[in-house]
């Protein structure tokens, strides 16, 4: 049940240290969810590619975001998950012809508000990208109005004011950090800047801990698509300090598949080890790879790396000793029709268990597997 589910702040003492090598001073409290107290068990709901804010001019854009609300309803009402993870591309920034791209950015949360279920967000490619002009604009029906930030009515589309430059990952977390008590987001250790959704959210059970959450911006939009060497860096950092004897297991989410991915693809139909139902495209992963796999593979605590990007791929396959999966594409925002669901993951405690399955927006359920 959501309304069970409550988290704390804690400020820990040890923190500053712990963070000291890459973290300013305003980033020193670490915030904790807490698995439903009577039955130990922590379920997380991930959305993946909602692409708010398509064609926001058309008729049809719109309709997608209602579409893309109706299928979130759907899945809390089925699942009644602990927690959401807003998987990245949460808008479709390059198709948003407004100031405030976090008018957008708040649609998409608005289902998982309105239950009072706590979310973390990450970035993707599209979130923060600028806006650029729909070639049809110049054809027959001419240029649509827009509404440009100038106080000053007589605005200039290349003025300093007029925000074509899409909303910045900073601004778009703070806004939602700042108006959303339920948000557990955060803008990350100010030295991995113009990386914003670097956090780690520890899971408690119990009070004890059971899962710890990994968080990363893999890029994109106004910067190249990567995990950079310093993310890897204050990941190995950060993950020794808290869980030093690798105790406590630990799941990654970031929204662009890494190159590791391309290995163990699928070649046509999904097939044992794999598990999924879609295998529509080639993985499209990022530009490098900067040592974050690296580290992932050596740590045996680490479970499994959830990304979305592709909307056309929703398996997951093992890789050495952890697991690659895909979400699965839930937006009506974004490229392809396949059909749109959620990929959720339940957390047992004692004994410990990751399974994992498909919620489809019919209701339908499929493409389970046990992660750990
Ligand atoms: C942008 O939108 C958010 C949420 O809708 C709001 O809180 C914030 O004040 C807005 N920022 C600006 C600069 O208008
Ligand atoms: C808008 O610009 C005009 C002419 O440049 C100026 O007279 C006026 O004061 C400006 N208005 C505001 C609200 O800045």
């Amino acid at each position: 049940m959501a309304c069970s589910f409550y988290f704390t702040v804690l400020s820990l003492s040890y923190l500053p240290l712990l963070f000291q090598a890459t973290v300013g001073s305003s980033d020193q409290q670490m915030v904790v969810a807490q698995s439903t107290p009577e039955d130990h068990v922590f379920k997380i709901a991930i959305f993946a590619d909602l692409h708010f804010g398509e064609d926001a001019w058309t008729d049809w854009g719109p309709e997608q975001d209602v579409n893309s609300i109706k299928v979130m309803s759907s899945v809390l009402e089925n699942e009644s998950p602990d927690f959401v993870v807003y998987l990245g591309d949460v808008i479709t920034a390059n198709n948003i012809p407004i100031a405030n791209a976090s008018l957008y950015w708040d649609q998409a949360l608005s289902p998982t508000r309105s239950r009072g279920i706590p979310w973390a967000s990450v970035f993707g490619n599209h979130d923060d990208a600028p806006f650029e002009w729909p070639i049809e604009w110049f054809a027959a029906p001419g240029i649509p109005r827009l509404l440009c930030p100038v106080q000053n009515s007589s605005y200039s589309i290349l003025g300093e004011e007029c925000s074509f430059r899409g909303t910045s990952r900073l601004e778009l977390m703070k806004n939602e950090m700042d108006n959303n008590v339920l948000s557990l987001s955060r803008t990350g250790p100010e030295g991995l800047w113009p990386g914003i959704s670097n956090y780690v959210l520890p899971v408690l059970s119990n009070d004890k801990p059971l899962v710890h959450l990994y968080f990363l911006d893999s890029g994109g939009g106004t910067y190249p698509e990567v995990v950079s060497t310093a993310q890897a860096d204050w990941f190995k950092h950060v993950s020794e300090e808290i869980n030093p004897d690798g105790r406590v297991p630990e799941l990654v989410f970031w929204h662009i598949p890494s190159k590791a991915y391309r290995k163990v693809a699928p070649k046509f139909r999904i097939h044992k080890p794999c598990v999924g139902s879609i295998n529509k495209e080639k993985v499209a992963a990022q530009e490098a790879e900067m040592g974050i796999m690296k580290i992932l593979v050596k740590r045996p605590s680490i479970k499994a790396v959830f990304v979305g990007h592709n909307h056309g791929l929703d398996w997951c396959c093992p890789y050495r000793k952890l697991w690659l999966c895909f979400a699965r594409h839930t937006g009506y925002g974004g490229y392809g029709n396949w059909a749109r669901g959620s990929r959720i993951l339940q957390i047992n405690d004692d004994p410990f268990s990751i399974s994992s399955w498909i919620r489809m927006e019919d209701g339908s359920v499929h493409s389970e597997v046990i992660l750990s």
